[in-house]
């Protein structure tokens, strides 16, 4: 999602530092930023000067002290708290301290990462929606430390992204994966329990309810081990069996079939 964050930035005019910790992970961003961006030249709503402007805005490194000059940084590295916590603790250190650290996650504690830091009242939650291009939403949270000074600017800059800022609280998994992942494990329980094909299953929640793509189909495009951690997060975050995950996610998980990332999930890719 890192690179989409980087892409619909510069596009609105921002300079933009996109820091990996792979030369190879910035390639790959920097080239599906490239294919997206292309896609609107193609359909003539960009002009190729306009997109040479826009990928010039990304500059792309591996090197995190280069974050120094920031005044604002998205994290969207791994869903993973200790990863996430040592990041922001690291981040703390280098920016300078006005900087907002916003974070990307899908349902980790926006309060937990914000302690990690010296700076929790600048420390928010902007949760994009895959493919971050197209899709409006931004999900901001506000941890129990974030300030009302922060969450404006937050609300400024994602409307400057040409995207709706909806506010929620600190809680598991948030709005949109407390409501979601639910939805997307019951999919594969009926799967599992051979209630109906995948094509059906898929079929029935598009045609019926109007869904963009079905369950199954989503799963495989966020990703299943992404759908299996904020599972985890919602169970122990909760206390409650009602969001434990179904065993056939977990064992696709641990065959390494993480959807369409790895060219194999419910579907084959
Ligand atoms: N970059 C730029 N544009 C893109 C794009 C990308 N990566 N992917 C699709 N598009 C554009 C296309 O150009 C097209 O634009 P147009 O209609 O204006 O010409 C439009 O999006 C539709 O694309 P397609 O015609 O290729 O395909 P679809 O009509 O099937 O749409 C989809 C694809 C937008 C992905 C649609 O299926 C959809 O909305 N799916 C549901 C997505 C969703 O639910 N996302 C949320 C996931 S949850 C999440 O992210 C939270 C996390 O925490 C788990």
């Amino acid at each position: 999602m890192g690179n989409g964050i980087a892409q619909v930035a510069a596009r609105a005019g921002y300079n933009v530092i996109m820091r990996d910790v792979k030369e190879e992970f910035l390639q790959r961003g920097m080239s599906a930023i490239d294919k997206s961006l292309q896609r609107d030249v193609d359909k003539e709503r960009l002009g190729a000067e306009e997109k040479s402007a826009i990928t010039a805005r990304i500059k792309s490194t591996t090197n995190l002290d280069a974050l120094s000059e920031a005044s604002f940084v998205i994290e969207a590295v791994t869903e993973d708290l200790e990863v996430k916590t040592a990041l922001l603790k690291s981040l703390d250190q280098i920016t300078r301290p006005e900087t907002i650290l916003a974070s990307n996650t899908s349902s980790i504690s926006i309060t937990r990462l914000g302690a990690a830091t010296q700076r929790p009242d600048r420390v928010v939650g902007m949760h994009f929606m895959n493919p971050v291009p197209v899709m409006k939403l931004v999900e901001v949270i506000r941890g129990i430390a974030t300030s009302n000074e922060t969450y404006d600017k937050v609300r400024q800059l994602t409307e400057k992204l040409g995207k709706t800022a909806l506010e929620c609280n600190d809680s598991p998994g948030f709005v949109s994966n407390r409501v979601l992942m639910p939805m997307i494990n019951e999919a594969i329980f009926t799967l599992h329990e051979g209630v109906a094909t995948r094509e059906s299953i898929d079929g029935i929640m598009k045609l019926g309810m109007n869904h963009p793509m079905g369950p199954l189909a989503l799963a495989d495009f966020i990703g299943l081990d992404v759908c299996l951690a904020i599972l985890h997060v919602l169970y122990d975050g909760f206390g409650d069996s009602k969001y434990r995950a179904c065993p056939l996610l977990q064992r696709y998980v641990d065959a390494g079939w993480l959807g369409k990332k790895t060219g194999r999930g419910f579907y084959e890719y």
